[in-house]
């Protein structure tokens, strides 16, 4: 087991619901190993400016239930940079901090992997409402995000109704249509629009058309950000003109990043949050927490950053040459069951919907 002075906690990028509960659960955690907690504000840039205190229990007492991040978050350049990265080294041998637990995405596993690198052993917790971290099946924040969408978008349903209408509702999402497909399978959404499946922008209208004439009177297209700016403005009054039935737009935006965590959302924090812990007593660094088949477990940092840009196609062909043959195979393995089970989702709500 391996001695710790001070542990670290920062929380960096686009704040998630569950993120309290998991900085509550990760003090607590520390504490009953022995090691002092050292809550870091405003993410890697408090690390640079050196804005930390040292927690108590108390400190993460009344938080399990709040939506944002006590710790508060920021998106920091300077900590991508040799310099940045040196100061925040600095502060954590001014601060006597061994060890750190980075709460975000992608971007936050990065920083947490070139700490490592230079000797201060971080864990990565995946906490975004996207869902877009392929080393893992779930996120901390995407099930009270989803809720969110559900209750916002059934509101939408009600007004359709009344007024025969279609809504095009775009949600977040970042690169991952996730949001987008199970809030759409959970609002029996007429059509789901992400990157991920091809669009078909005939069989949407011809859809529209059938159900319409079905004497269907409300029509719900919920469509992923990752379409790219202006596809939900533009696709709005193309059904209009094609269907004939009215059709408004709306974009949930950050309403969907805030609100009280859900079960699912405080349960998942509690129990990553202590395996990361746990991992960092035994001496374990440059993982990031992960959920498979509803296990928490872990995976090598560097690994899961390569998987993540391996499944988005953002290798690049030297990059792919350049990977082992059992390590390619493994990604393509793992790619191809993480798409597959999207597709399966999509196939679903194709059936059920009209
Ligand atoms: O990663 C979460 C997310 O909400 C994305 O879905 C969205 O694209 C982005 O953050 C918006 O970030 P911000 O407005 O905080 O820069």
């Amino acid at each position: 087991m391996k001695k710790f002075r001070r542990i670290g906690i920062l929380t960096s990028g686009g704040d998630a619901p569950g993120m309290n509960p998991c900085y509550r659960a990760i003090t607590r955690c520390i504490l009953a190993g022995g090691a002092q907690a050292m809550g870091i504000r405003r993410g890697y840039k408090g690390l640079i400016d050196n804005d930390m205190k040292l927690l108590g229990d108390r400190d993460v007492s009344n938080i399990i239930n709040i939506g944002g991040t006590a710790l508060y978050s920021d998106r920091c350049k300077e900590f991508t940079t040799e310099e940045g990265m040196q100061k925040a080294i600095e502060t954590c041998r001014e601060n006597q901090i061994d060890g750190i637990i980075a709460l975000g995405g992608d971007g936050t596993f990065r920083g947490a992997r070139d700490l490592t690198d230079r000797g201060i052993p971080c864990i990565g917790i995946p906490c975004t409402i996207d869902n877009d971290i392929s080393s893992t099946e779930y996120t901390i924040g995407f099930d009270t995000a989803l809720n969110t969408v559900v209750q916002m978008v059934d509101r939408l349903r009600d007004t359709c109704e009344s007024h025969a209408r279609c809504d095009v509702v775009e949600v977040m999402g970042n690169g991952a249509g996730y949001l987008a497909l199970y809030a759409g399978v959970s609002v029996g959404a007429t059509a789901i629009i992400t990157k991920e499946i091809p669009f078909d922008e005939e069989r949407l209208m011809e859809k529209i058309i059938a159900s319409k004439r079905a004497q269907k009177r409300n029509f719900i297209v919920v469509v992923s950000e990752n379409m790219g700016k202006g596809f939900t403005e533009a696709i709005a009054p193309k059904i209009e003109a094609v269907t004939g039935v009215e059709t408004r737009y709306a974009r949930l935006a950050h309403v969907q990043r805030g609100g009280s965590p859900t079960h699912r959302d405080r349960m998942t924090a509690t129990l990553m949050a202590h395996k990361a812990v746990e991992l960092l007593y035994e001496g374990k660094s440059n993982l990031v927490i992960c959920e498979h088949n509803g296990v928490i477990d872990s995976m090598d940092i560097s690994f899961a950053l390569d998987f993540d840009k391996f499944y988005k196609g953002k290798l690049t062909t030297e990059e792919l040459d350049a990977m082992p043959a059992d390590v390619r195979a493994q990604m393509q393995a793992m790619s191809d069951r993480r798409l597959s089970s999207f597709l399966d989702i999509y196939k679903i709500n194709d059936i059920v919907s009209n």
